[in-house]
């Protein structure tokens, strides 16, 4: 299951030979900045790791968000979160830092919310977001999901979180 292509994007699977742009994506302090920490190499090979996971178990995870000629932009996709102590279908996206300012995160997750809705794959879709990572709840905002609460994620930092039925 992938995300249909947009105007100017393409979607596709992570696996072990994009280690070196998952690196560079998560590596990147800027990108990373309202994570605790940018991730090492290693800790990236475990993420594409989860998301292959999260390919085999639920059919979708993060994917390479890239332009129509392979350009890569970063990542964007859903994933299980729990929040709240509720599992929620939640949308992420990271983009490195020359490729923000153009829309290109706003496309990506109309896309991924079109997809949980034509693959019904949840009732609510949620972004659970630092409160001071204001470029991310624009995102939400665009793809309509609006703020819906403020509280506390698992390890037990502020988080909002942005959410909307899904038709
Ligand atoms: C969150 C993140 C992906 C948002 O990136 P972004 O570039 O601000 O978002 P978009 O790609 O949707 O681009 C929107 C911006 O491009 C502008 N833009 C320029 N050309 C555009 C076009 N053709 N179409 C649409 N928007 C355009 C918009 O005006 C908007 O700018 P504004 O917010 O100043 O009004 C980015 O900040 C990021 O990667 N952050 C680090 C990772 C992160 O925190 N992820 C979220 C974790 S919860």
């Amino acid at each position: 299951m992938l995300p249909e292509p947009t105007a100017r994007l393409r979607f596709r699977e992570m696996h072990a030979d994009d280690l070196d742009a998952m690196a560079g994506l998560l590596g990147d302090p800027d990108v990373m900045r309202h994570y605790p920490a940018a991730k090492t190499r290693a800790e990236a090979d475990d993420w594409i790791a989860w998301n292959e996971r999260n390919y085999a178990e639920h059919g979708f995870g993060l994917w390479v968000v890239e332009t129509p000629d392979g350009v890569f932009l970063g990542d964007c996709g859903l994933t299980w979160q729990v929040v709240d102590d509720a599992r929620e279908l939640e949308v992420g996206y990271h983009l490195l830092p020359r490729h923000q300012g153009h829309g290109y995160a706003t496309e990506a997750a109309l896309a991924c919310r079109a997809l949980a809705e034509r693959e019904h794959l949840a009732e609510r879709l949620v972004a659970i977001i630092a409160p001071d990572n204001i470029p991310s709840q624009r995102v939400a905002e665009r793809i309509r999901l609006p703020f819906d609460r403020a509280t506390v994620s698992r390890s037990g930092t502020p988080v909002v979180v942005h959410s909307a039925q899904l038709g």
